[in-house]
C-alpha cells in the first residue's frame, strides 16, 4: 500500500503496512519501477526482525534438539526432483480472471471470500434449497473449496455468479464478467547453461522439504543420526502464485522453517510423534514469540483439501487482522517422498536398523512454518496506538535494536563522546541505536515506533556520578542507573 501521510489510515492491516514502510521493515519490491506484483524487500529494520526470529527457531528446534540437524540445500534443482515428488503434474492452483478489468485471482479464494460475505440466513437456506448438491452444501457449511476439481469449482462459481440478489463480481471492479476456471503450474522453470537448450532445466524449489528429501542418504552417512531424528532447513520457496494483498503474507518467493522428521513406524506411534510436535509448534510460538493463545487455533485439513502426499494435515493459524489464516502446518506425510525418490533415481533411501539389521524407509511428519508470516503476526501482536504514539511493544528478543543511546546534547562534546563509549560497550552484546538527531522526545517517539526496548539518555548528572536515565518504552517510566550496572539491567530483561 501506498503511504498516505496526510488522510487518516483506519484499516488496522493497512496501519501496519504503512508503519512497515515508513519505519524500514517491508518495502514493495522493486518500487522505483512501478512495482513487481507479490514481492516485498525487507528494510534496516525488517532485516533484524527476521534475523532476530530465524535464529530463535533455529536455536529451538535445531540447536537445542540432539536429535535434529541442519542443512542448506539449492534453491536451483534438477527438474526429476520435482517430477519424483509430484508438483510437476499436481501442484497448481485454480486460477479465474475478470473479462472486464483483467484482474487475476486465486479461484478458491474468490468463492471463499464470497461465502464468507454471505448472510447466515442465506447460507442457509441455500443449502436448504440445494441439499443435494453435495459440493456446493459442503462449502457453504464450511467456507471452503479448496482442494475441489476444477469442474466443481466452475460449477459452483456459475452458481453464485448467477445469485439473483447478491451474484459473485469481481471484487477488484464490480462485473460479473468472468473467463471459466483453470489449473495453473506454481513451480518457476529455470533455463540453465549459457546457450538455450544446452544445460537443460531445472526448477527453482517449490517447497524446501525435496532439498532434504534428495540429501537424506547423504545426511546419515556423513553424521551420527539414528531414527527417530529430523533434518531443519531454513530458506527460500518460489511459488508463482496469484495473491490478494495482505503484505508478506502470501507472495511468490518466500521463506520456510521446515523439518522432517523421520521415524520407523513400527518403533514410533506416528499419532503421539504428532501431538509431541504439535506442543512444541504451540510452545515456540506462545512462549518464545510470546504471542497471546487468544490469537491462536488449529485447524485440521478436510480430506480435499490436504496435500497429494499427506495422510493428516493441521494448520497453527493465527488471527490476523483479516482473520484467523495459517501460520504453520503440520503434516504425516508417510514414507511418499523417499519411496517417490527411490523409484525415479534407483538410489537406495533406506536406512538399516543397527539393532535387527533390517532396512527402513522411514515415514516423516513435516513441520514447515512461514518465516514471513511470522513476521507479520509479530507485528501485527506487537502494533498498539496509544493518545500520543504509535509503539511496537515487540519482545525484547525480537526487537531490531535492544537499546539506543542518546546524548542529551549532540552540540556538547563530552555528552556525545560519552555516549559513544556506552553504544562502544553494549554493541558487543547485542544491537544498540546511537541517534542524536532531534529531541529528546522525538528520539523516544521514533524509537517505539520500531520496537526498541530501551533508551539510554547521557546527561550532564551522568559526567558527574556514572549514572544514565533508562527510559522504558511499554511504562514510559525512567529511572536512574548506575553505568557499572547498565549490560546487566538489560541482560537480565533479555530471557
Ligand atoms: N513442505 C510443506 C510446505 O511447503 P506449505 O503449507 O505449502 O507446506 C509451508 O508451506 C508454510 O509456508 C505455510 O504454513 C506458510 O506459513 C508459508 N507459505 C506458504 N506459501 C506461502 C506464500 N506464498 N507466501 C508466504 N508464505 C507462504
Amino acid at each position: 500500500m501506498a503511504e498516505n501521510t496526510n488522510q487518516e489510515i483506519n484499516n488496522p492491516m493497512d496501519k501496519i503496512v504503512s508503519l512497515a514502510k515508513r519505519r524500514g521493515f517491508i518495502y514493495p519490491g522493486s518500487e522505483i519501477y512501478g512495482g513487481l506484483a507479490n514481492t516485498y524487500d525487507y528494510g534496516p529494520m525488517g532485516t533484524e526482525l527476521l534475523r532476530n526470529i530465524k535464529n530463535l527457531w533455529w536455536k529451538y528446534f535445531v540447536q537445542d534438539r540432539p536429535d535434529i540437524v541442519g542443512l542448506d540445500a539449492s534453491l536451483i534443482s534438477h527438474h526429476k526432483i520435482w517430477e519424483a515428488s509430484g508438483h510437476v503434474k499436481g501442484f497448481a492452483d485454480a486460477m479465474i480472471d475478470c473479462k472486464n478489468c483483467k484482474a487475476r485471482m486465486r479461484a478458491d479464494h474468490l468463492l471463499e471470500s464470497f461465502i464468507e460475505s454471505l448472510d447466515p440466513q442465506v447460507i442457509q437456506s441455500l443449502q436448504k434449497e440445494h441439499s443435494k448438491n453435495t459440493d456446493l452444501v459442503k462449502s457453504l457449511k464450511t467456507a471452503k473449496v479448496e482442494g475441489l476439481p476444477v469442474q466443481s469449482l466452475e460449477s459452483i462459481r456459475k452458481f453464485f455468479s448467477n445469485l439473483p440478489k447478491k451474484p459473485l463480481a469481481c471484487p477488484n471492479c464490480g462485473k460479473i464478467d468472468w473467463t471459466s476456471i483453470r489449473k495453473f503450474n506454481q513451480l518457476f522453470p529455470v533455463q540453465l547453461g549459457i546457450v538455450e537448450g544446452q544445460g537443460g532445466f531445472g526448477y527453482l524449489r517449490g517447497e524446501t522439504a525435496q532439498g532434504i528429501f534428495i540429501n537424506f542418504r547423504n545426511v546419515v552417512d556423513s553424521t551420527r543420526v539414528k531414527l527417530p531424528f529430523g533434518i531443519a532447513q531454513l530458506g527460500k520457496s518460489f511459488r508463482n502464485e496469484i495473491t490478494l494483498g495482505n503484505s508478506v503474507f502470501r507472495t511468490i518467493e518466500f521463506e520456510v522453517a521446515e523439518i522432517e522428521y523421520f521415524f520407523d513406524p513400527e518403533n514410533n506411534d506416528w499419532k503421539e510423534l504428532f501431538e509431541k510436535w504439535k506442543n512444541s509448534m504451540w510452545d515456540f510460538v506462545t512462549r518464545e514469540l510470546k504471542i497471546s493463545a487468544d490469537n491462536l487455533r488449529w485447524r485440521t485439513h478436510s480430506d480435499e483439501e490436504r496435500s497429494f502426499y499427506s495422510l493428516m494435515t493441521v494448520d497453527l493459524e493465527y488471527k490476523f487482522p483479516f482473520g484467523f489464516k495459517e501460520l504453520w502446518g503440520l503434516a504425516y506425510r508417510t514414507d511418499y517422498d523417499l519411496r517417490q525418490h527411490m523409484n525415479l533415481s534407483k538410489k537406495d533411501l533406506s536406512i538399516l536398523d543397527p539393532q535387527t539389521g533390517k532396512k527402513i524407509t522411514p515415514h516423516v511428519i513435516e513441520p514447515a512454518g512461514g518465516i514471513n508470516r511470522l513476521l507479520l503476526m509479530i507485528l501485527s501482536e506487537a502494533y498498539t496506538e496509544e493518545e500520543k504514539r504509535k509503539v511496537l511493544k515487540l519482545h525484547p528478543k525480537l526487537s531490531p535494536y535492544k537499546v539506543a543511546v542518546f546524548p542529551l546534547l549532540a552540540n556538547k562534546e563530552n555528552l556525545v563522546s560519552k555516549a559513544k563509549d556506552i553504544f562502544n560497550d553494549l554493541k558487543q552484546h547485542f544491537s544498540v541505536a546511537f541517534d542524536d538527531r532531534g529531541n529528546i522526545g522525538k528520539r523516544y517517539l521514533s524509537q517505539d515506533e520500531v520496537g526498541t526496548p530501551w533508551c539510554v539518555t547521557v546527561d550532564f548528572q551522568t559526567l558527574d556520578d556514572d549514572s544514565v536515565t533508562v527510559r522504558d518504552r511499554d511504562t514510559a517510566k525512567q529511572e536512574r542507573v548506575p553505568l557499572k550496572q547498565l549490560l546487566q539491567h538489560f541482560t537480565s530483561r533479555l530471557i
